[in-house]
């Protein structure tokens, strides 16, 4: 009995130790401090297929704070964020993109139109603005890397725009809240990969000049 006690006690400190937040993903953790940064860069790819459970509010939390301390111009932070990991939204968007695009549905594996992943971010910004769209990548790529530090994947999705500009997703747009005058640009995937991490497609080094 003391033993069969003694067990459950060390499971249980095993189980606290990993946390809901767990995953086994991400950039190695064995480099420096100096070098984590280029890592996480470097190792960071677009996934296309997540595991069901959604990444835990904690991490979400994180990385969306992680967003909002992307530098936008004269700190204006014309950005709206929304996180979604609310299942039936995902899969009342699903749906009307179903609608549009029957074949989708065939994938193998085929859950959600977010590339399966059970939790989403859309980035809207003013549609008239400054820099409204380009402050939102700047925080749109803190996010996705600060995703890949924690294990978390991430997959930007234009394809998601023009599907919730259509009349059948009005009233999930409308859900999103966005302020008045702003544009949809973009909805992020975010979960725990379910798949093997990708090769980095081929980058084109030309387009770099030194001078
Ligand atoms: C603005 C934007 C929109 C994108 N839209 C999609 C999309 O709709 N579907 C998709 O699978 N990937 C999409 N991507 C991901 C790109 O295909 C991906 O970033 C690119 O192929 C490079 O691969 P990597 O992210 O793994 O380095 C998008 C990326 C960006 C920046």
């Amino acid at each position: 009995m003391r033993k069969l006690f003694k067990s459950v006690i060390a499971l249980m400190v095993a189980l606290s130790a990993v946390g809901c937040c767990a995953s086994e993903c991400g950039p190695k953790k064995e480099c420096s401090k100096e070098e984590a940064v280029i890592e996480t860069i470097m190792t960071r790819r677009s996934i296309r297929s997540y595991k069901e459970e959604p990444v835990c509010r904690e991490q979400m939390a994180k990385i969306v704070e992680c967003g909002i301390y992307a530098p936008s111009a004269m700190n204006m932070q014309p950005w709206a964020v929304r996180v979604v990991d609310s299942k039936e939204f995902i899969d009342g968007v699903t749906a009307v993109a179903l609608q549009q695009n029957p074949k989708m549905g065939e994938q193998e594996g085929f859950r959600n139109f977010f590339r399966n992943a059970p939790t989403v971010v859309f980035v809207a910004c003013p549609e008239v603005s400054y820099s409204g769209e380009y402050d939102s990548g700047l925080l749109s790529q803190n996010m996705m890397l600060a995703a890949w530090s924690m294990g978390v994947g991430s997959c930007c999705l234009g394809s998601v725009v023009p599907v919730m500009a259509s009349e059948e997703a009005k009233p999930y747009l409308e859900m999103l809240q966005l302020p008045e005058g702003y544009k949809l640009l973009v909805a992020i995937a975010f979960g725990y990969p379910d798949c093997e991490i990708p090769e980095a497609p081929e980058r084109d080094a030309t387009k770099v000049m030194f001078l």
